[in-house]
């Protein structure tokens, strides 16, 4: 049988930029290379996409050394006639890097996770893994997505939302609904952001300033919500294969040490400040609860693919706080390890998003 022929689109314009080449990292170094060629593009925070080195090493996450893709004097597009020729084009000309069968946008935050690569994806033909452009836009945007959990009887974190326009007019009006979600503390985030990028927990007023500042560089829309003392319970979700009810892992959990709380240094810098324990030890009953909110979850956006679904238990009931619509996957990442526990390896997880993406690209038109 010919292999598959697979893009790996990594990089990208967004702040998550370097987590995306260390995701990569992870798919190019546990992907079946007797049933794949691989072909690894690199997106420039520019935008540029180029072919990049296929060397799991070179992108992987080590301390203070986040990979970078660099502009490599060349760039990579698919053929816009539907023949999902990938052409790539340096100072001597144009050559084919032949024909792709599936890309994987192992992307994090804006264009990458939120339908923009994606829709240029359906533009060019190609079949792709993971969440259509709606369920990626939904994911992407804390509010539209709270929206959709809530519509759909799933409980969400109380919140406000507040765009930069709006504060700027009116601080007074704002202020009254920050206050509206009780005593302090809050968290300011940025609507469409990811790995806590812009993220701060406010402990008075005196902080929001400066918390609105950081979260405002990142988007012009954001979401306030109260501070919860919470246990940070996840789960990866998998669409099924036949149709059916889409397919839930073990329960993982978050537990912060050190820090005030799943900030971005504790995510990729200062890991010893958390530990990732999969699989959590939560009461069979309410893990039932966790595990039918998390596929109703998945399918209140309307995903397809995968998503990891973040949960926030409290003493007395819970939340989901958001879905990851491409989740973290460096070989350490919550995502494929929870699988690993439930009995799917990184590379058979891999097979699978591809066989989904295969299968759906065949429903369509
Ligand atoms: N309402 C909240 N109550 C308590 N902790 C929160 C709350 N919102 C966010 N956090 C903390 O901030 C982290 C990042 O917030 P999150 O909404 O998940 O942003 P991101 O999309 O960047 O991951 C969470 O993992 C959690 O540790
Ligand atoms: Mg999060």
């Amino acid at each position: 049988m010919s292999k598959l022929r697979v893009a790996i689109l990594f990089g990208g314009p967004s702040s998550e930029h370097e987590i995306s080449c260390a995701s990569a990292s992870g798919v190019l170094g546990a992907i079946d290379r007797s049933k794949y060629d691989v072909i690894p593009v690199g997106i420039t925070k520019a935008g540029n996409w180029t072919l990049a080195a296929d060397d799991a090493a070179k992108w992987a996450l080590r301390k203070g050394n986040l990979a970078v893709v660099e502009d490599e004097g060349n760039s990579v597009a698919f053929a816009t006639d539907g023949s999902r020729e990938l052409i790539l084009t340096d100072a001597t000309g144009s050559r084919s890097l032949g024909f792709v069968d599936v890309a994987f946008p192992v992307l994090h935050g804006p264009y990458g996770e939120d339908g923009q690569v994606q829709r240029e994806l359906e533009a060019v033909g190609v079949a792709y893994v993971g969440n259509g452009v709606l369920a990626s836009e939904r994911g992407m945007d804390k509010e539209l997505s709270k929206d959709a959990f809530l519509a759909a009887g799933i409980s969400a974190t109380p919140h406000v939302v507040l765009t930069e326009d709006s504060w700027m007019r009116d601080p007074e009006s704002a202020l009254e609904k920050i206050r509206g979600l009780g005593p302090m503390p809050i968290f300011v985030k940025p609507a469409r952001a990811g790995s806590s990028k812009g993220v701060s927990k406010v402990k008075n007023l005196d902080q929001l300033g400066d918390a609105l500042e950081v979260a405002f560089a990142e988007d012009n829309k954001i979401v306030i919500e109260r501070g919860l003392s919470v246990r940070e319970i996840e789960f990866a979700v998998l669409e099924s294969r036949d149709g059916s009810r889409p397919r839930v892992s073990l329960p993982g959990e978050i537990v912060v040490k050190t820090r005030e709380f799943y900030d971005f240094d504790a995510k990729y810098q200062d890991e010893d400040s958390v530990d990732l324990v999969v699989p959590a030890v939560i009461e069979p009953s309410l893990l039932a609860e966790l595990q039918k909110a998390a596929a109703d979850a998945f399918v209140a956006l309307g995903c397809e693919g995968l998503a990891r679904a973040d949960f926030f238990v409290t003493a007395d009931g819970f939340f989901v706080n958001e879905l990851n619509t491409m989740p973290g996957f460096t070989q350490l990442s919550m995502y494929p390890a929870l699988w690993k526990s439930s009995g799917l390896s990184y590379p058979d997880l891999i097979d699978e998003l591809i066989a989904l993406a295969i299968q759906r690209s065949k429903r369509l038109p």
